[in-house]
């Protein structure tokens, strides 16, 4: 069961090679629901049902490019060769293919009482901060006292996809950081430079939010000033097939290594709350029971550490086990707020 599960259906109008590694898809909804695309706030995302098979699809959200008006939405989708399947099969769509999306949603949302606010993305994270630097550029053009800038990161000249946009919104307020050529990113000093109040919005792989939030802590900043999205897909290992045991259920299922594990309850008839499908928003937690060989992968970045640590707990839809003939048993239907 998802909390968003208003669908249509768009066309997938061009297709378009940013980079080596990164294509956007321009998607046109069918009919009523182009007045989504007019709505949609910088940061949503969409939830799409990407065909791997005849009858079969995986859920993805991919975040929103840009700001809403010409009646489509963008996303931009990174090729990953070992990746859980969905960006290679994103990629093997033609224009003109059809597909079943969620309607935008946002759990990354941009407050508008902001006076200084820096973005900061890496790799493929600049996808949601696209439409926020376009809008917090457009505020503080009408605004003397807006501050906005931007550190955008990626590993090449070239795989800084949407610098060319963000530049045109930005001017000098954008910094681009190449790490192959020798460009560090400095998270501390960058954090040294922001006065009091100032946000920082940040999307990128759960490494670079490790840092982030353990710099953000450190410079004494409050944890609300700080806002962050992950792709929810970089895990410490690569994904592998692993065993889950459901007692509750009676069931014993296998999870393959292009499928979540909240994807393979799913389809077994296991019901789990989802939202965001992104390791963000918490509602598919579900309680460990045992791990009965090999470790868990905690990919999201609702849990604490401490949590992570303990090992109760974990994110169907983007942790998972690693190691050899990795087994573990869960109690999906464990709720604390369900049972009160
Ligand atoms: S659905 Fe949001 S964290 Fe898993």
């Amino acid at each position: 069961m998802k909390a968003s599960d208003q669908t249509c259906t768009v066309t997938v109008d061009r297709i378009t090679d940013l980079s080596p590694t990164v294509r956007e898809f321009t998607l046109r909804p069918d009919g009523g629901a182009v007045a989504h695309a007019h709505a949609h706030a910088p940061g949503s995302h969409l939830g799409v049902e990407v065909p791997v098979g005849e009858r079969r699809t995986l859920s993805r959200c991919y975040s929103l490019v840009g700001l809403p008006g010409d009646g489509v939405w963008r996303i931009a989708v990174k090729h990953l060769p070992d990746g859980r399947g969905g960006s290679r099969a994103m990629w093997r769509l033609e224009e003109g293919a059809r597909l079943q999306v969620r309607v935008p949603a946002s759990h990354f949302e941009l407050d508008h009482r902001a006076t200084e606010v820096l973005l900061l993305a890496a790799g493929i994270g600049v996808t949601p901060l696209v439409g926020m630097a376009q809008a917090l550029a457009a505020r503080a053009a009408v605004r003397g006292d807006m501050k906005v800038r931007m550190v955008q990161v990626a590993r090449s000249e070239e795989e800084l996809v949407f610098s060319d946009v963000l530049s045109e919104a930005l001017g000098d307020r954008l910094r681009t950081v190449a790490t192959g050529a020798g460009q560090a990113l400095d998270i501390e000093a960058e954090i040294a430079a922001l006065g009091p109040q100032a946000q920082l919005y940040v999307c990128g792989p759960a490494t670079l939010m490790a840092r982030v939030r353990g710099a953000w802590a450190a410079a004494g900043r409050p944890a609300v000033q700080l806002r962050f999205e992950t792709f929810g897909t970089s895990g410490a290992h690569a994904a592998q097939a692993f065993t889950v045991k459901l007692p509750r259920h009676g069931l014993t299922l296998d999870v393959p290594a292009d499928s979540t594990l909240l994807d393979a309850l799913e389809r077994a008839g296991v019901e789990v709350l989802a939202d965001c499908r992104r390791g963000e928003c918490g509602l598919c937690v579900v309680d460990v029971l045992a791990v009965e060989s090999g470790t868990i992968d905690h990919r999201d970045v609702f849990l604490s550490a401490t949590q992570r640590a303990v090992g109760q707990q974990l994110c169907a839809c983007v942790s998972r086990m690693s190691g050899r003939a990795a087994c573990i048993v869960l109690d999906s239907s464990y709720r604390p707020d369900a049972t009160a």
